[in-house]
């Protein structure tokens, strides 16, 4: 008795350290969960200025920018601010090689310079509210999953609807605590968003891939939009006729800078963390899935190098491909290697017997609780051999590019082989397919991904004994003794849809007899044979696994909240708007290695390197860096600071959110996390947990001094 509640104490101190620092949390709840501790960290405003709907509040500047990042409001005029790599798809969209803005930025002089985006939205939050009561509403303890589900999903749909009748909002009811408790989230959504500025990618991607997820880190990583509405303020499609928004509240900007040790906060959108799974989903992730998944990432990457090293044309075909593999395999690496030096499976088993000894000791909770561990446990074994499966499928099987492309012509081969189709539904089908295909084929190197085929069926099929491999590609591999080099060549020389000329001629003259042609071809038939494993083998078992991870998950969460009383807990990361808080602070990534808090312009010279592309710096940038012209955007010292970082938890969604000091000013762009931290999605580690953000002086003094577009400045609030 005397040991068990020894380990509980210990436990518990664990969390209370541990914990400090963690936590994404919900505006609404602030004042009554985390504001004391915020002050007491040096916070001088209070929770209702950060959220309120009684008056205008942080959160008023606050938006979802596009699908996934964040972006905040910085004038009167509905000047917004994001990432450079938040705003990257808009900025290749207007650049073209007579207007190269990717590689030499864009700056409008004046309004009339600012460029519409068709497609692009930003959400303004408006309220938000606790419906649990009203969602579970009719739910009983015998309800079976789907009873359940049913039950909330017409609750939800009558708050939704009410929510937004007699107005323009939008609104979504969303669940927290897997399920546990539901808020209701009413928001304004706008159309007309233009953009402003963009740093050359010298600046905005300075360190590209080599230095992403990095800590010492020097990208100025930033763009500016603007937010246009129609004469009463409202929303509108866009029209030359909109005028710029004007906002509730525009976030004031602090030259003032941050030092070690200062409070700071960060108000966006976190897309997904998982904070609470049990041992064996961690377990799965970081021991059976990541792996194969790096590796087979690894291998795309180093195909991807070696062709886009040989010509320019593949290097600009492939760059956005390049980043967006490379970000998701560093994050993986650096998440296993977190998750490994935290002991985190240990930790969270050691938590699991405590919690198995805890529900035993009492009738009630033993069966409410007795059962969880042992059944997560027989459920991840099973859900482990899916995943793997699953990961193979798409990390090997559909990261050819060809596979995803030929099986996007099913649909045609469906519709042609209809007797009843009419000929105007063909022709709209058939269009959609050729712009599809101008869209494909601008940036698809064919002997790049010839290359991927083989190197990834032969991984796949290297690791056969682990993992379930389609019985189409099983059949077709044999025709060629195993040489999977013999056997991509023979696809890319067949397949038409490995050819633009001959895929365009296909098009041009396409009868709906040509569906045979669809059906009988190499890529078309292993495409089909990957799908149909995936949807038939995979998908539907993975669907029922998850509906009872998710009844086991919403017990367990009520069970731990019982059995951690004290511990304050917050909810999943699920992209609705969260503040997380910390303090500027430094870091000891290995033994006796310190990294500082701060980055400065020295660095970027320090990296400087002609002959290496992410590491170019800015002619006119370096003539300021010599001339030492850093104005009022210096650093007390003398120094121009670049990037900072803090013990903030963040993920993928925060990129672009703003960075407040105690006063609420702005004094930073979130763009990124440090390498040691990124396993904070699955276990947080104040020790090695840092956000990376841009120095907003930094980028203050691009706009101003290098690109000469002061009159952005000139619009906001500025705190000397
Ligand atoms: N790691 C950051 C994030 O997760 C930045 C990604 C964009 N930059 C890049 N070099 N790929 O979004
Ligand atoms: N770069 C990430 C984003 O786009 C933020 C980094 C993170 O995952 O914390 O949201």
């Amino acid at each position: 008795m005397k040991r068990f509640s020894l380990l509980i104490v210990a436990l518990f101190l664990s969390f209370c350290f541990s914990f400090a620092l963690e936590g994404m949390w919900l505006p609404i709840l602030l004042e009554q969960l985390n504001e004391p501790e915020m002050k007491s960290m040096g916070m001088r405003i209070s929770a209702e200025d950060i959220y309120s709907i009684n008056k205008s509040s942080l959160k008023d500047a606050i938006l979802l920018f596009g699908r996934g990042c964040t972006a905040e409001i910085i004038s009167d005029e509905g000047l917004i601010l994001t990432n450079h790599h938040c705003g990257y798809g808009q900025i290749q969209r207007h650049s073209s090689l007579e207007n190269d803005y990717l590689t030499n930025g864009f700056w409008a002089m004046d309004r009339s310079q600012e460029l519409p985006n068709p497609g692009l939205s930003v959400t303004l939050l408006i309220r938000m509210e606790d419906v649990t009561k009203r969602v579970l509403q009719g739910v009983e303890s015998g309800m079976t999953e789907q009873q359940r589900e049913q039950k909330i999903k017409a609750n939800i749909a009558v708050l939704e609807k009410e929510a937004t009748s007699g107005n323009k909002y939008g609104a979504r009811v969303r669940p927290f605590y897997y399920g546990n408790e539901y808020y209701l989230f009413v928001t304004q959504t706008f159309n007309d968003v233009r953009l402003v500025g963009a740093p050359p990618s010298n600046i905005g991607k300075f360190g590209g891939d080599t230095d992403n997820w990095m800590w010492p880190r020097h990208t100025g990583d930033f763009s500016l939009f603007r937010i246009y509405v129609n004469k009463d303020n409202e929303p509108a499609e866009y029209s030359a006729d909109n005028v710029p928004y004007k906002p509730k509240h525009h976030l004031p900007v602090s030259l003032k800078g941050a030092e070690k040790g200062d409070f700071t906060f960060v108000f966006g959108y976190p897309g997904t963390t998982q904070e609470y799974l049990p041992s064996f989903a961690v377990e799965m992730i970081t021991a059976h899935e990541n792996p194969p998944a790096i590796r087979l990432r690894g291998k795309r990457l180093s195909i991807f190098d070696s062709y886009m090293q040989q010509s320019d044309l593949v290097r600009i075909q492939y760059s956005a491909k390049h980043a967006g593999v490379a970000n998701f395999w560093k994050k993986m690496i650096g998440e296993n290697r977190g998750i490994k030096r935290l002991d985190a499976v240990e930790k969270k088993q050691a938590l699991e017997a405590e919690f198995i000894k805890w529900a035993a000791a009492d009738p009630e909770r033993n069966k409410l609780y007795g059962r969880l561990i042992p059944e997560f446990e027989k459920l991840y074994g099973e859900f482990t051999a899916l995943n793997v499966d699953e990961t193979y499928l798409i990390e090997a099987g559909l990261s050819i590019e060809v596979m995803r492309f030929a099986y996007s012509f099913g649909q045609l081969a469906a519709l042609s082989q209809k007797k009843d189709a009419s000929p105007e539904e063909l022709e709209k089908l058939l269009a959609r397919q050729q712009s599809a295909m101008e869209g494909h084929f601008k940036n698809y190197h064919k002997p790049l991904d010839q290359k991927v085929f083989a190197e990834m069926m032969s991984d796949w099929f290297g690791h056969g004994d682990a993992v379930n491999i389609p019985a189409g590609l099983q059949t077709a591999l044999a025709k060629y003794d195993g040489n999977y080099e013999a056997w991509a060549e023979d696809v890319f020389k067949k397949s038409i849809f490995a050819d633009e000329a001959r895929l365009t001629l296909f098009l041009n003259k396409y009868k709906k007899s040509g569906y045979k042609t669809i059906l009988k071809d190499p890529a078309f038939i292993l495409a089909s044979a990957i799908y149909s494993h995936y949807f038939d083998k995979i998908q539907k078992d993975i669907e029922k696994l998850t509906v009872r991870r998710d009844s086991l998950q919403r017990v367990y969460m009520t069970g731990l909240m019982a059995f951690q009383p004290d511990r304050r807990f917050y909810p999943d990361a699920n992209s609705t708007l969260r503040v997380s808080y910390g303090q500027v602070d430094d870091y000891f990534p290995r033994d006796a290695v310190h990294y500082r808090h701060y980055t400065t312009l020295e660095g970027i010279m320090e990296k400087e390197d002609p002959d290496i592309y992410d590491y170019v710096v800015e002619p006119r940038l370096k003539e300021l860096y010599q001339a030492k012209d850093y104005g009022r955007y210096a650093a007390a010292d003398g120094t121009m600071r670049i990037a900072f970082i803090a013990s903030n938890h963040t993920t993928g969604g925060n990129s672009g959110s703003p960075v407040l000091n105690a006063d609420g000013h702005l004094i930073g762009v979130n763009f990124d996390r440090n390498w040691e931290g990124t396993m904070s999605d699955l276990m947080y580690d104040p020790d090695q947990c840092r956000n990376i953000s841009l120095d907003i002086r930094y980028c203050l003094f691009v706009i101003d001094k290098m690109a000469g577009a002061g009159h952005l400045v000139k619009e906001m609030t500025i705190i000397e």
